[in-house]
């Protein structure tokens, strides 16, 4: 069995004034929960106050996206060693917004988690069709090639965490059916079955789209479900614990 992963993405939200929710969340997962990880994707002008405000709790801090080199001229952008510097142990690649706003390909999403790998974090590689995939009936076809083409090759798959999070269900409040998720989360191990045998059934393969304390039992009770990526439900330390105590 894989590990339940529950991770925040807060995306382009959070000033400094954010970090006592942070605090709060550190402190409310304390406790720890054997199998369960908690972590917060944060910004990148966060990150290094957010360490910090986790470090000796059980909250582990994250990224949302790097590129995929690592240094050089690329005015704005962030390596993967920069994030690792400044505390994170993880980093979102591929999500769809990024996808959407900066052009990302699949092929440069694999380029983005090897180079995470290689600065020694774990990347949480994320897949995901669109309204007009799945209303044409392409949904698996494209979450297919997504996952083929955004993993990188020889890499070892202890190291990764995926993400399935249809692009219509993010921040719309429309979170897919159980149905739904459990067609794309068994088509994902198989997947990942093909590529790395046994191994793959350790990967936490997580859910994503409107995610909240609501509906987070019910998606956890789906076999291949490992976990939630959570964006605005992280936001505040109640919301996200009320979804973390559930898992
Ligand atoms: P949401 O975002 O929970 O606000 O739908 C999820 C995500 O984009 O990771």
């Amino acid at each position: 069995m894989p590990r339940t992963v529950i991770a925040g993405n807060w995306k382009m939200n959070g000033l400094r004034a954010s970090l006592q929710e942070i605090r709060a969340i550190a402190e409310g997962v304390t406790q720890g929960k054997e199998g369960v990880e908690a972590m917060l994707c944060v910004p990148a002008t966060l990150l290094a106050a957010a360490a910090e405000a986790a470090k000796g709790t059980g909250l582990l801090i994250g990224g949302e996206t790097c590129h995929g080199r690592e240094s050089g001229a690329h005015t704005g952008d962030i390596s993967a060693a920069m994030l690792a510097d400044a505390g994170a142990t993880h980093v979102i690649v591929g999500h769809s917004e990024r996808r959407a706003d900066h052009g990302e390909t699949n092929s440069m999403v694999a380029g983005q988690a090897r180079a995470a790998l290689t600065a020694g974090l774990t990347p949480i590689i994320c897949v995901g069709e669109t309204q007009s995939q799945r209303e044409t009936g392409l949904a698996v076809e494209t979450v297919t090639r997504m996952i083929q083409r955004s993993l990188p090759d020889g890499i070892d798959p202890a190291g990764i965490i995926i993400a399935y999070e249809p692009v219509w269900a993010i921040g719309t409040g429309n979170v897919a059916t159980t149905k739904q998720v459990d067609e794309m989360h068994t088509l994902l191990r198989g997947q990942l079955r093909e590529r790395f045998g046994d191994a793959a059934d350790a990967i936490p393969i997580l859910y994503g789209g409107s995610v909240n304390a609501g509906n987070i039992a019910g998606l956890l009770a789906v076999p291949d479900v490992n976990g939630g990526l959570i964006g605005g439900a992280s936001l505040k330390a109640a919301d996200f614990l009320a979804i973390y105590a559930q898992a």
